[in-house]
């Protein structure tokens, strides 16, 4: 095999194949670029102008690849044709999902490696010449030395290079992730064809990344380094999570207080954000498959330091939940409850493991009329996540999605916010000023509500969806079409929904996003995050 690599085939066109082999592939020219998958509805969708993943920036990315829109020759292709593509690659990524397993040993917390070896033994089938396999997935401690077992076992006559090379990419912000990574990791053994393999791999990342950034590491450190990478994170979020319970039964304020820890440089300001509960694919699996590998090492006392982690994100969901609950007199049964945002996190679509399905989960067994909007995930997708935990029966009778937020929150006795969507931002409403009695403003009514609205609206300057201060803009789902998406600018208008609640036009703020003070101006009476209601 010549050192340099001129054809890539990655296994798995998920969140993570997708966006890095386009990424690779438009600062690549010279390197063909082939993502292969099972699914076949996916991979359609990725040769088509609706890929299957919402990600500013992505589609963008994919023209000048895939469709040589800038003029230059394509070399990205999508295909379910696997055995091609592997037959051809010098280089092979396994970027193939590692779930939670759900049966056998290590139920619920191991992870299960099934699809990473139905990869690697697909490969061992087809492949006869040399070639790099560079584990994408997330995957634990000492995966790569199962596939080497599998390759020996399969195909001895060929030569396979392991190389582990994490992704650390968030949803959301895939494409500036991958275009400015803090690093990229890659792991080698130390003889030398391994860190030949290595340096292969560091010239396709060094098309766009500095040298400086490309690190190269011990093959288990880097297998272990993702796992880290992500447990840290996440406990961050339940640190200032379980922060945020202290601040509600105090009158500290959780915002002040990130603010006020963050800026210590050797803390940071990053991920200290509380929340209704972290979200995500990744984040408690990862915890999780930690967990299992610290009891199977006969840890327990790490073990158990990491499980509080994922103890302390759950006990967050159920105290939003039951707050929500107590403020509405511990009766939810046939009350509307409008929820905004379903996705785990912002500008994406995805849902896995979002806090919206438990917090939902809840609110319907309290037998409450939930009424969801969220600017981009269907209705189906929220059906079927639902009704995947929660009994069916009850899902449909007590579940409505919405297409657009003023319809969900029309007629609702309360809104939960679990997505911090920029639509939900309050910045169109003017700061009240201080000398206003905003309790006063709670009984406000309709008609000095929508005086107050015009007269605000044409202060505020703020560009609503449909423009016009006094037409009732509302915000249509986003579809991924050609262009990229532009969501800045788009606010729900708060003015409509304070009109037509019911009052005391309850707000529950699970990600604090809205201001307080300024829905207060509305007669809103608003409960965040870690701040006293
Ligand atoms: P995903 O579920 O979106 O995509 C995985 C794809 O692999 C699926 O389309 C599936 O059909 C395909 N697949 C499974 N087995 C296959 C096989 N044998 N042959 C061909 N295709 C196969 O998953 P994802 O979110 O892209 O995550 C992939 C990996 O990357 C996971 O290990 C995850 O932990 C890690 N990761 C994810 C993210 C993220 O933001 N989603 C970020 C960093 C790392
Ligand atoms: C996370 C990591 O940030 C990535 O580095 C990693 O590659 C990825 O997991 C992975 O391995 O899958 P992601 O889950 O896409 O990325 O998104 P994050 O921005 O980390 O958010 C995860 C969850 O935590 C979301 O529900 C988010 O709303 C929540 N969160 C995040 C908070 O509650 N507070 C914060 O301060 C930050």
């Amino acid at each position: 095999r010549a050192n340099k690599v001129s054809n890539i085939c990655c296994i798995g066109a998920g969140y993570v194949g997708g966006p890095t082999c386009a990424v690779i592939a438009k600062n690549n020219p010279d390197i063909t670029v082939t993502v292969v998958d099972l699914s076949e509805p996916r991979i359609a969708a990725w040769c088509s102008p609706a890929l299957p993943i919402f990600e500013p920036g992505l589609y963008d990315v994919v023209q000048v690849a895939r469709d040589g829109t800038d003029g230059r020759t394509p070399n990205l292709y999508f295909s379910t044709n696997i055995s091609q593509a592997i037959d051809e690659a010098d280089l092979i990524f396994i970027s193939v999902n590692t779930p939670t397993k759900t049966a056998g040993r290590g139920a619920g917390s191991a992870s299960d490696l099934a699809y990473v070896e139905s990869a690697a033994r697909h490969i061992a089938e087809v492949a006869r010449s040399d070639k790099i396999i560079v584990e994408k997935s997330t995957v634990p401690c000492g995966t790569a030395g199962s596939l080497r077992d599998i390759f020996n076992a399969l195909a001895p006559s060929v030569h396979f290079d392991i190389l582990s090379n994490p992704e650390f990419l968030a949803e959301g912000t895939a494409i500036n992730d991958l275009v400015k990574p803090d690093r990229i990791l890659i792991g080698s053994l130390t003889d030398e064809r391994s860190v030949s393999a290595a340096e292969a791999l560091a010239d396709v990342y060094a098309a766009w990344v500095p040298r400086e950034r490309i690190i190269t590491i011990n093959l288990w450190s880097s297998e272990l380094a993702k796992l880290a990478a992500n447990c840290m994170l996440a406990q961050r979020i339940s640190s200032i999570n379980s922060l945020s319970a202290i601040c509600e039964a105090t009158g500290a304020n959780i915002e002040e207080l990130s603010y006020a820890v963050g800026l210590d440089t050797r803390i940071g300001s990053k991920m200290l954000k509380a929340s209704a509960g972290f979200g995500g694919s990744c984040f408690k699996k990862d915890v999780l498959s930690l967990v299992f590998i610290a009891e199977s090492l006969h840890l327990p006392e790490v073990a158990n330091y990491w499980k509080s982690v994922v103890d302390i994100n759950e006990y967050q969901k159920d105290r939003f939940t039951k707050r929500i609950t107590k403020s509405m007199y511990n009766t939810l049964a046939r009350k509307k409850i409008a929820v905004l945002g379903f996705a785990y996190k912002k500008n994406t679509g995805d849902t896995r493991e979002s806090a919206a399905i438990s917090v939902i989960g809840q609110l319907i067994t309290e037998r409450a009329n939930v009424a969801i909007f969220d600017p981009q995930v269907k209705e189906e997708q929220i059906l079927r996540d639902l009704a995947a935990e929660h009994p069916a029966q009850i899902v449909r009778d007590s579940v409505t999605v919405y297409a657009d937020a003023i319809s969900a929150c029309a007629d609702a006795c309360a809104v939960v916010i679990l997505t911090e969507w920029d639509h939900f931002k309050t910045d169109q409403i003017p700061e009240p000023r201080p000398d206003v009695d905003l309790g006063a403003l709670h009984a406000m009514d309709e008609r000095a509500l929508s005086n107050h609205h015009s007269i605000a609206s044409s202060d505020s300057g703020i560009d609503v969806v449909d423009g016009s201060a006094d037409s009732s803009p509302t915000i249509k789902p986003i579809v991924q079409q050609p262009a990229s998406v532009k969501t800045n600018g788009q606010r729900i208008d708060w003015y409509k929904i304070a009109a037509t609640m019911r009052r005391p036009r309850l707000v529950f703020d699970g990600r604090n996003v809205v201001d307080p003070r300024r829905l207060a101006s509305l007669g809103f009476k608003v409960e965040s995050i870690g701040k006293r209601g």
